[in-house]
């Protein structure tokens, strides 16, 4: 991304947050620990498929690493702002860390599958995505201003490469795609590096990007 994209993307980002408020919403660390494991899990699958290539499983290395580097401190977030101590969880994590550190990633897969089922994510504000027009537009109109940037012509030779985010929106199950947009949207280290938008706004992303329409640039 050069400079000038750099800037404006920064620019919309701080006007996005000055427009919601700081307040931390109840459950909220509820859910960011469940869009990790939803994240974790995904990679943790892609790992695991034979048919990924070298530089791609070095970049899921790197990205499960550093999610299992963090995710004890989300659990115990989450269990004090919900009241509700997670010992069992605790000893998952350790457990997710023993699997990936001896290399046993379909047993770390599977682990996975098991701790999303029972910590799946609410999908309620996002499901069905009813592709009405409006959300058409306002998914559009951010994704051309705040990501086409980055996302549509991106340096492959990179262990992590910015997605393309309609062959995510065709090829995910949904609720992993919604955890893969909560997650990996992030505001400026200025303000937050939290997600700026709105569940409605991810509501109109995904269906933009579900609605397969990326030729459609003309406004
Ligand atoms: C400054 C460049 C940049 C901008 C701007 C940007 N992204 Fe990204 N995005 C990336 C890169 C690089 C990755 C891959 C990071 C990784 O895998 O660690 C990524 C990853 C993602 C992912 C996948 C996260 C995951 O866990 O798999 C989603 C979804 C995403 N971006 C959505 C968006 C959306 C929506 C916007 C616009 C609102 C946006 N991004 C703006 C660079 C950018």
């Amino acid at each position: 991304m050069n400079n000038s994209l750099w800037i404006g993307f920064l620019l919309i980002v701080a006007a996005l947050l000055a427009a919601i408020p700081p307040a931390s919403a109840k459950g909220e660390h509820d859910r960011r620990l469940r869009v990790e494991v939803a994240v974790l899990r995904g990679d943790a699958r892609l790992l695991a498929d034979p048919a990924t290539p070298p530089l791609r499983r070095q970049g899921l290395r790197q990205r499960i690493r550093s999610s299992l580097g963090t995710l004890g401190m989300l659990v115990r977030y989450a269990a004090q702002s919900e009241r509700r101590p997670q010992p069992e969880l605790m000893e998952q994590v350790a457990d997710l860390r023993d699997l990936f550190a001896s290399g046993n990633i379909h047993g770390l897969a599977r682990r996975l599958d098991w701790i999303k089922s029972n910590y799946p994510l609410d999908m309620s504000g996002f499901l069905p995505l009813a592709a009405n027009p409006s959300r058409l537009r306002a998914g559009q109109s951010i994704y051309q201003k705040l990501c086409m940037g980055c996302h549509q012509n991106p340096d492959r030779n990179q262990p992590n490469p910015a997605p393309d985010l309609f062959f995510l929106a065709a090829t995910l199950p949904q609720d992993e795609f919604a955890a893969r947009m909560l997650g990996g949207i992030h505001g400026v280290r200025l303000t937050t590096l939290q997600n700026p938008f709105s569940d409605e706004e991810i509501a109109s992303l995904m269906t933009f990007f579900a609605s397969g329409r990326r030729g459609q640039t003309g406004g």
